[in-house]
């Protein structure tokens, strides 16, 4: 069997959770690797909706080990709770592991994030405030408390006293914000490291032998690739690396382990949080949109900004990730659309472009470059094969492979597990 990494190519939220839980089917392993409770992935199965944030979307195939590797920022208050509350759903969770090296999320992280993102002012990231990146600074910085400190209690107090310590000035006096007590946090969070102990252990040995010993591994990807640190559009970025190559520094594996990297895409384009957004419709199609696709965040509840499809970005992303598929979901919203354009390329002040640029004020100048198809009425959410799709809905499918150079092997038609059309 493979290992298969599955990575977001827009800015998050394809349905990354649905396709991880339909492939976990067949798989041994499911490996997430960055990011942390930033995330939120739904599995519908069983009439059952999962929203889940740290813990992988293997978890509810009793034989599959989930792991939560090193590259993960683990908030140990919510991912407790996320753990009563799928054990709450009679999930098993036996088969958790959580890597020693992952960083620890505590208080002053999400105290951070927030009062950062209120300094910002107007020029805010729209971060979800969970914390994650004044922990991944902490840990670029190499003072980050891991989950080996974290389940050692001399090591925790020692290192939680000269952090907070040291927070508590820049909270102060750089926010005027309220300082934070150590010994509070201490006594709240070592419970939390009792408890979550039982799990850790160092996960990239278990990666590794799973690989080597031929098992089917999935990694589970986070965010998306425009959410990426260094490839998304910087700063309205998160701090981690959802690009596949993360993967290899998330998980502990050399880029050889990777057999096939399946990109997940929404039919058409949204994102939560702020930054330019070439295709954005502000208008009653983007509103029929977010309706229709229910597109309000896992996590925060905002609504999602919603637009057509950009094959730009479906090129770029199928370039810094090397796709060798993509999973299409969401084609059953656009059904009863009259048009459906698609973003061929980019039309800037300067230039026609079909490149994704880097600079975020060249993004913000780029003005989408439409191709319109015809669009289809009938409701698709029953179908099983791909040649029962209406034809115009096959037309889309096909000129986007073109435009993009990638196949697009599955086609979401409803958030279930068997909502889904395999090519
Ligand atoms: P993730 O973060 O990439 O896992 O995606 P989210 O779970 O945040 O958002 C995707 C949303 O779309 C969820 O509510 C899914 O249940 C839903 N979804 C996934 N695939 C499909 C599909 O093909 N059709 C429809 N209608 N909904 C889908
Ligand atoms: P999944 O895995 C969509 C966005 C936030 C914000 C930016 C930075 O469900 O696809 P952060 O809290 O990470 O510092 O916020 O990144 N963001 C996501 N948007 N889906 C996600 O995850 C996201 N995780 C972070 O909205 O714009
Ligand atoms: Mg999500």
């Amino acid at each position: 069997m493979a290992t298969v990494a599955l990575v977001g190519t827009q800015w998050g939220d394809e349905g990354k959770g649905k396709v991880i839980d339909i492939l976990a089917a067949g798989a041994d392993m499911v490996v997430r690797a960055q990011g942390g409770n930033n995330a939120g992935h739904t599995v519908v199965s069983g009439g059952e909706t999962y929203k889940l944030r740290l813990v992988p979307s293997g978890i509810l195939y009793p034989n599959c080990d989930c792991i939560i590797a090193g590259g993960v920022v683990i908030d140990p208050k919510a991912l407790l709770a996320e753990l009563a509350d799928v054990t709450k759903k009679g999930v098993k969770i036996d088969r958790l592991h959580i890597d020693e090296r992952a960083h620890v999320i505590l208080p002053y992280h999400l105290m951070l994030d927030a009062l950062s993102e209120k300094a910002r002012g107007g020029k805010d990231i729209g971060t979800t405030g969970r914390g994650i990146g004044p922990c991944y600074t902490d840990r670029a910085e190499r003072s980050g408390i891991r989950m080996y400190d974290f389940i050692h209690p001399d090591i925790f107090k020692a290192k939680l006293f000269d952090r907070v310590a040291v927070k508590n000035k820049i909270i102060t006096s750089v926010y005027g914000g309220e300082a934070l007590d150590a010994q509070a946090i201490f006594d709240e969070y070592k419970a939390y490291a009792e408890l979550l102990k039982q799990y850790v252990c160092d996960t990239s040995v278990l990666v590794y032998e799973a690989v080597k010993g031929g098992k089917s591994v999935l990694l589970e990807g986070a965010q998306g690739t425009l959410l990426d640190l260094s490839y998304g559009t910087y700063p309205y970025v998160t701090s981690s690396h959802p690009i596949s190559g993360g993967f290899c520094i998330g998980a502990g594996i050399g880029p050889t382990a990777i057999d096939e990297c399946i990109g997940i895409a929404k039919a058409y384009t949204t994102r939560v949080g702020k930054g330019p957004f070439p295709t954005e419709l502000d208008d009653e199609i983007g509103e029929t949109i977010r309706r229709v696709g229910a597109e309000f965040g896992t996590v925060t509840g905002r609504p999602r900004r919603c637009g057509w499809l950009d094959c730009v970005i479906l090129r770029y992303a199928v370039r810094v990730n090397g796709l060798t598929s993509i999973a299409l979901n969401k084609l059953d919203t656009l059904s009863g659309l009259k048009e459906l354009k698609v973003c061929v390329a980019y039309k800037t002040s300067k230039k026609l472009t079909e490149h994704f640029p880097a600079d975020i004020d060249e993004l913000a100048d780029c003005k989408p470059v439409y191709e319109t198809l015809a669009g289809f009425d009938k409701d698709i959410s029953g179908i099983k094969k791909y040649e029962d799709l209406p034809e115009n809905a096959k037309k889309y499918i096909e000129y986007i492979e073109k435009q993009i150079g990638c196949r697009i092997s599955m086609i979401g038609v409803g958030p279930d597990r068997n909502q889904c059309i395999y090519r």
